[in-house]
C-alpha cells in the first residue's frame, strides 16, 4: 500500500512537471510579441511601397539594407525580432529551432484551409524567453520579387546580391514564412 502510494505521488510529480514545461507564455509577453512584430511589418510594408515607387530593382536595393536594419532598431532590452522562412533570400532569415515548428503549425493551418490573417504562435522556451510569431503571406505586391515571373533586370540584380536566393516562384497566397519576436 505504502508502495503504491509513493507510485502515485511520483506519477502526480511527473504529471507537474510536465504541466509546468507547457505553461503557456505570460500575457503581457504576448502583447509586447505582437506590438514588436506588428512594428517590423508595418515598417517593411511602408518601406517597401514606398521605395517601389522607383521601380523593383531601386526597391530591392533598399530593401537589402532597410531589412536588417529596422529589425536591429526594433531590437532592445534583450527582445530580438526578425523574419524567417524555409527558402531563404537572406540565408541568415532560415527557420531554425522554435521558428521552425511555429512554421509547421502555419503550414498545418494553411493546408487545413484554416485562414492564416489573424494567426499567431506564442510560446515560452524551456530557457523562459517568450515566443511570438505571425504568419506572412504573399500579396500581389510581393510578386515582383518573390514570384514565379521576375523582370530579367530584377532576376539579374538577385543574382548579384543572392547568389543563393530560394525565395521566388511563389503565387499570392502562399505562406512565405513569419515575423517572430523573442522577449526575455
Ligand atoms: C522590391 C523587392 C521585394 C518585394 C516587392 C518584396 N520583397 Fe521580400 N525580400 C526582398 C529582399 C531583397 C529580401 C532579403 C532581405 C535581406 O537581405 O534581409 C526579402 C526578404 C523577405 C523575407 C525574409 C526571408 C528571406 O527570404 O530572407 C520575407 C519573409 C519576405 N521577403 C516576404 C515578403 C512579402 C510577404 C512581400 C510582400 C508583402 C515581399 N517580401 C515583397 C525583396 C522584396
Amino acid at each position: 500500500m505504502t508502495r503504491l502510494l509513493l507510485v502515485a505521488a511520483v506519477l502526480l510529480a511527473a504529471c507537474r512537471g510536465k504541466q509546468e514545461r507547457v505553461e503557456p507564455p505570460a500575457a503581457e509577453k504576448v502583447v509586447r510579441g505582437k506590438e514588436v512584430v506588428g512594428a517590423l511589418k508595418k515598417n517593411l510594408k511602408g518601406a517597401l511601397e514606398q521605395e517601389l515607387a522607383n521601380g523593383p530593382v531601386a526597391a530591392l536595393v533598399a530593401c537589402q539594407s532597410l531589412a536588417p536594419a529596422l529589425a536591429q532598431s526594433l531590437s532592445s532590452e534583450g527582445v530580438l525580432v526578425g523574419r524567417a522562412t524555409r527558402k531563404p533570400r537572406n540565408p541568415g532569415n532560415a527557420a531554425a529551432g522554435w521558428t521552425a515548428d511555429a512554421l509547421t503549425r502555419f503550414e498545418k493551418m494553411k493546408s487545413e484551409g484554416k485562414d492564416l490573417l489573424g494567426a499567431s504562435y506564442a510560446r515560452r522556451l524551456p530557457d523562459g524567453r517568450t515566443a511570438y510569431a505571425e504568419p506572412l503571406v504573399i500579396q500581389d505586391v510581393c510578386l515582383a520579387c518573390h514570384g514565379a515571373d521576375l523582370a530579367p533586370e530584377v532576376t539579374a540584380a538577385l543574382a548579384e546580391r543572392y547568389p543563393s536566393d530560394q525565395a521566388t516562384g511563389y503565387a499570392a497566397g502562399d505562406l512565405r514564412g513569419l515575423a517572430w519576436a523573442e522577449l526575455p
